[in-house]
């Protein structure tokens, strides 16, 4: 099998790597804020926008604070982070579904959608607070002088409180997604199952613009297109409201509770330093990763499991967001050592020798396993740089080291991927793509990882 990733020098000795992924970067950037890809994703997306700004700190802290500002600006009055802010200058069909399908300045009124700036209505993981408090920490001074905190810690409180409030439809005291693009990981062979019964909306009804850029054998079928848009037009119908409403697909999913956990703890770091309370966020925390355990653990399956709150059982498919809680400082260790053990064994192979060391989206040995298909296995940077920080902070610092220079040196070696094959580093998907270059450069900064979480 042939390798594609090219083992990087150690972090400080790869200046030719740095100077690339800045390259990325400074091309995606348009003014206010960072597009994923040119072609294949030209607006602004929320939870890149996140993971971008973790990398752009590193060449401008000011930089960093306009992506996440731009993006809060377009934040509805119910809380909601749209996870697409549509740059108007783009032309209208570039991108689908665009502003014309969602219609968020009518349709998303009663919701509190913006009126002048276009949106999409759904939502993406909360990776937000925590990318503002590492933007913040890579230069304080510049952001106490332009009142970074103060001014996006009201948006960051409220964006938490729709997901805990508005969102938690199964009243358990986790989030719900309603959609299977609200997690992230779009076509994850853990949405097949609660997607089965979601009747596709007509394929004459739309045009797909992701495979003008895209291969389509790295991207969803049209099937599952079909019933993203199904979804999409029916939430529209409903005016974009949450609690009340049946919704055809609803589930709990690990990775995007974790990330508002580690946020939560993001956000009771900032409270202290505008010289606040810290601790309801810290309660808010250690209550989310208790409802996670309780909810979402599986002692059989050896990590956590996505749940389907209209059947209410978990999904048994086993997604790497599964083992993202590892990021968690409270997470119990008996539980880490667990994930640890399945992270490492057959089903996502990290750091294996015989591999690129990254984790795949998706359990290698699943039914549904495809090496080059977006979400149903290839290997993703953001995850595994989340990964990185979870080893870490459960002490296992040799093997953070060495999935930090899997993450630089098959990101580099593949042109900056949107995602790769997990065994060989084959890029799939675009190139030149915002967050891999981002989290790339984050990792060959010299600074304190933690940004003193935790
Ligand atoms: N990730 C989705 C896309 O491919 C939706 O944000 O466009």
């Amino acid at each position: 099998m042939e390798r594609v990733a090219a083992p990087p020098g150690p972090p400080g000795h790869a200046p030719g790597i740095a100077r690339d992924a800045r390259r990325v970067l400074t091309d995606n950037w348009t003014g206010t804020s960072t597009v994923p890809s040119h072609g294949l994703y030209p607006h602004q997306w929320s939870w890149d926008s996140a993971f971008i700004a973790i990398g752009l700190r590193h060449m401008s802290p000011l930089r960093a604070q306009l992506e996440l500002e731009t993006l809060l600006a377009a934040q509805w009055r119910d809380g909601r982070v749209p996870h697409i802010v549509f740059d108007p200058a783009v032309p209208r069909g570039a991108y689908f579904p665009g502003p014309d399908f969602w219609r968020s300045s009518t349709s998303g009124r009663p919701a509190g959608a913006p009126r002048r700036t276009e949106t999409s209505g759904i939502v993406q993981p909360p990776v937000h607070a925590l990318a503002a408090w590492l933007v913040h920490r890579a230069d304080p001074r510049a952001s106490w002088r332009r009142g970074f905190l103060a001014r996006v810690q009201p948006r960051l409180t409220a964006w938490h409180r729709y997901l805990t409030a508005s969102r938690d439809l199964a009243g358990d005291g986790l989030p719900a997604v309603v959609h299977p693009w609200e997690p992230g990981m779009d076509n994850s062979p853990c949405w097949d199952a609660p997607l089965a019964h979601v009747t596709p909306a007509d394929p004459e009804s739309f045009r797909r613009a992701d495979l003008h850029h895209g291969a389509a054998a790295d991207r969803p079928t049209d099937l599952d297109y079909g019933r993203y848009v199904r979804l999409a037009v029916d939430y529209r119908a409903g005016g974009y409201a949450d609690l009340g409403r049946p919704h055809a697909f609803a589930v709990e999913d690990p990775g995007l509770a974790t990330l508002l956990a580690l946020s939560e703890h993001a956000l009771a770091e900032i409270a202290l330093a505008l010289g606040g309370d810290p601790r309801p966020h810290l309660d808010e925390a250690a209550r989310l990763t208790e409802a996670l355990v309780r909810r979402l653990w599986s002692p059989a399956a050896g990590q956590f499991l996505a749940r389907d709150v209209r059947a209410d059982a978990l999904i048994p498919e086993r997604s790497a967001a599964g083992l993202l809680p590892l990021a968690l400082p409270d997470l119990p260790e008996a539980i880490a050592a667990e994930v640890l053990r399945t992270a490492e064994g057959p089903h996502f192979a990290l750091g294996s020798a015989a591999a690129t060391g990254l984790v795949p989206s998706y359990d290698l040995l699943g039914p549904a396993y495809d090496a080059g298909r977006y979400w149903r296995g290839p290997a993703w940077f953001n995850l595994n740089w989340l990964l990185e920080r979870g080893l870490r902070r459960h002490g296992w610092a040799d093997r953070a080291e060495r999935l930090r220079a899997a993450i630089v040196g098959v990101g580099a070696a593949s042109g900056f991927a949107e995602y790769v094959d997990p065994a060989t580093g084959r890029p799939r998907g675009t190139r030149d793509f915002s967050w891999t270059a981002a989290l790339v450069l984050d990792l060959l900064a010299d600074e304190d990882p933690e940004g003193g979480l935790g």
